[in-house]
C-alpha cells in the first residue's frame, strides 16, 4: 500500500479485499463461453505496444488465469495483471509465478501514454468509475484500443437470492456497488470513447454448494469482511436465517449469476 497515494483506493476496498484465500474459494469461476467473447473482441492490429493486455484490479487473478489458459492459443501474450492491494496480488503471484505484475490504482498506471492494446477490468470497474480512472485508461490506451469491463453478477430475481442481497444492502452505506449503476453513467456523453457492445448476461452462469458454502460465498463480500468480529456474526446469523428457511443443511443450492459484458473503444 506505501505506493499509493490516499484516496486511490476505497477504504472498503482496503479493509474488505485482504483474505486472498477466502475470495478464490468462494467466489464464482468465469465461463469458458464468456472468457472466450472477451478474447474475440480484443484489438490487435499493434504491435508496437508496451503490453496487449493490462489488467486493473486482478486481485487473486481469478480472470486472469482463465484468459491466460485460453490465451495460449493466440499471440497477445504480452500481459500485465495489477492490483493496489499486495494481499490479493500476492495470491496472484503464487499461483502464476512467470505473469508478469505490479501493484497499482486504475488513477494512477505506471505506464508511458500509448503503451497498451487494451485494459480489462473483471468485477471491479465499479470500485473506481471517476472522470480521474478514465482519463488514465485513456492515456494508455492506444487510439481504438479497447476498455472491456466484465461482471458476474448474482440472479436477484430468484426469490432467496433477493432476501440475501437485503441483508447485504444493510453492510453497503455508500460503498461502491455494480448495481448502482454509476460505473454506466462515466461513459455517457464521454469524448474519449465510443460503445462498441454492450452484453447483459452472455451464456449461462451457476456457483453451487451446500448451505456452509453459500454462507461463506456471502461473507467473503468486502462489506461485511471488513466488519468487527460482532457485526460479522450477526450478519452470518441473517444470512443462515435466510438460507435457513429454503434449504436443508447437505442441499446442493444453485446460485444463478449472470455475466454482463461491457466494450468500449478510445475515440
Ligand atoms: C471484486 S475484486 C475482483 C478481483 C478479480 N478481478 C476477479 O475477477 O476476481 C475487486 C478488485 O478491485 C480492486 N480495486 C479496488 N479499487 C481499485 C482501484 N482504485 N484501482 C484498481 N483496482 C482497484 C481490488 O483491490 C480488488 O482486487
Amino acid at each position: 500500500m506505501s505506493m499509493l497515494k490516499r484516496g486511490e483506493v476505497h477504504r472498503t476496498a482496503v479493509e474488505g479485499f485482504k483474505e486472498g484465500t477466502v475470495y478464490e474459494k468462494y467466489r464464482p469461476e468465469y465461463t469458458d463461453e464468456f472468457v472466450s467473447h472477451v478474447i474475440e473482441n480484443l484489438y490487435t492490429e499493434r504491435h508496437d505496444t508496451d503490453y496487449d493486455i493490462l489488467e486493473l484490479g486482478a486481485g487473486t487473478g481469478k480472470f486472469t488465469r482463465k484468459i491466460l489458459d485460453k490465451l495460449t492459443n493466440f499471440q497477445l501474450q504480452r500481459y500485465l495483471a495489477t492490483d493496489p492491494l499486495e494481499d490479493f496480488l500476492s495470491v496472484l503471484r503464487q499461483q502464476t509465478p512467470e505473469l508478469t505484475t505490479s501493484v497499482c490504482s486504475a488513477s494512477s498506471i505506471p505506464l508511458p501514454s500509448c503503451s497498451i492494446q487494451n485494459v480489462i477490468c473483471a468485477q471491479c470497474f465499479h470500485w473506481f468509475a471517476t472522470g480521474e480512472s478514465i482519463s488514465e485508461i485513456a492515456r494508455v490506451l492506444v487510439p481504438r484500443g479497447r476498455l472491456i469491463l466484465v461482471w458476474l453478477t448474482r440472479d436477484f430475481e430468484i426469490g432467496w437470492v433477493r432476501k440475501m442481497e437485503e441483508v447485504l444492502t444493510l453492510y453497503y452505506d455508500g460503498t461502491p456497488r455494480k448495481i448502482m449503476g454509476v460505473w454506466k453513467k462515466a461513459f455517457e456523453n464521454c469524448p474519449t470513447f465510443r460503445c462498441v457492445e454492450h452484453i447483459d448476461s452472455v451464456g449461462s452462469n451457476v456457483m453451487k454448494g451446500n448451505k456452509n458454502f453459500m454462507l461463506n460465498h456471502f461473507m467473503s463480500i468486502s462489506v461485511i469482511v471488513r466488519l468487527d468480529i460482532e457485526e460479522k456474526l450477526k450478519a452470518e446469523r441473517k444470512f443462515r436465517a435466510v438460507l435457513d428457511v429454503h434449504f436443508t443443511d447437505d442441499e446442493i443450492i444453485y446460485l444463478p449469476l449472470k455475466s454482463e459484458y461491457f466494450c468500449v473503444e478510445k475515440v
